[in-house]
């Protein structure tokens, strides 16, 4: 199949970036978005020209680096997939891609469509862990975990940190993101000692960052590839106001 891709290029974060056009006429159906760019980056390579930059590591839907817009779509348009994971069927022959990087203050352009998620880091290290006093591991079951709960935790924990739902979020809030690592943590009884410090700490570091704020339209959790829900948002809301009255 034939596939015309507009993409993206920006030299680094100074220089203005512009959308440049490349045609590829033997698409494998099979491959996957970022083989499609594999593909057209050796054809650039051997034209003596630079290839697109763009992040990737697993290419199985797992690490989180990969990620940009298709057609304004956060990772395309297939619902709970990531980019890497996206294959070449689901667009028609001929057919036209517009593909650039996340667009938000909070993560600036490296370059072409390499965008700068150490905000995200900056997050995490704020209050995205538990203390474990030293000495030999305990029993994986001595402490209890109701099943409910334990569910909700894996589900939050699911979170790649891909950044799409701050992408997709008219206000580029990462409220869903920083939602979900304070919920994995602050569901389990390990993680209740720290539980408002934490979450103290990471929604002022969210905000220190530059991200919006949550108005709750939603578009976060349409274009998550890992389907967190926003009753995460309500979950850190919660233990982020019972923080600041215990504070008072
Ligand atoms: S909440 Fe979803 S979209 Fe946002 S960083 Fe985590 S996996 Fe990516
Ligand atoms: S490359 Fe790891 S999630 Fe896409």
């Amino acid at each position: 199949m034939r596939l015309v891709l507009h993409v993206w290029r920006q030299k680094n974060a100074g220089s203005p970036g512009a959308m440049k056009r490349y045609e590829s006429n033997e698409v494998n159906p099979d491959m996957s978005m970022l083989e499609l760019l594999d593909v057209v980056n050796e054809d650039l390579i051997v034209k003596g020209e630079e290839p697109i930059a763009f992040e990737h590591d697993c290419r199985e839907g797992i690490c989180g680096s990969c990620g940009f817009m298709i057609d304004g779509v956060a990772h395309g348009p297939l619902p709970a997939t990531t980019v890497c994971q996206l294959t070449m069927r689901h667009f028609k022959d001929g057919q036209q891609l517009y593909i650039e990087p996340w667009r938000a203050r909070a993560f600036p352009v490296i370059k072409d469509l390499i965008v700068d998620r150490s905000a995200f880091d900056r997050i995490i290290a704020a209050g995205g862990y538990v203390s474990v006093p030293t000495g030999s591991a305990p029993d994986g079951n001595t402490i209890p975990v109701p099943k409910e709960n334990a569910d909700r935790a894996m589900d939050a924990a699911a979170c790649i940190g891909c950044g799409a739902c701050v992408a997709a979020c008219p206000n580029a809030s990462a409220a869903l993101f920083t939602g979900a690592k304070i919920s994995h943590l602050g569901l389990l009884p390990q993680g209740q000692p720290e539980r408002s410090q934490r979450a103290l700490a990471m929604v002022h570091q969210y905000n220190a960052e530059g991200f919006g704020s949550c108005t709750n339209i939603g578009e976060c959790e349409a274009a998550c590839p890992k389907e967190i829900s926003l009753e995460v948002i309500a979950r850190m809301n919660r233990d982020f106001l019972a923080a600041s009255f215990e504070r008072r």
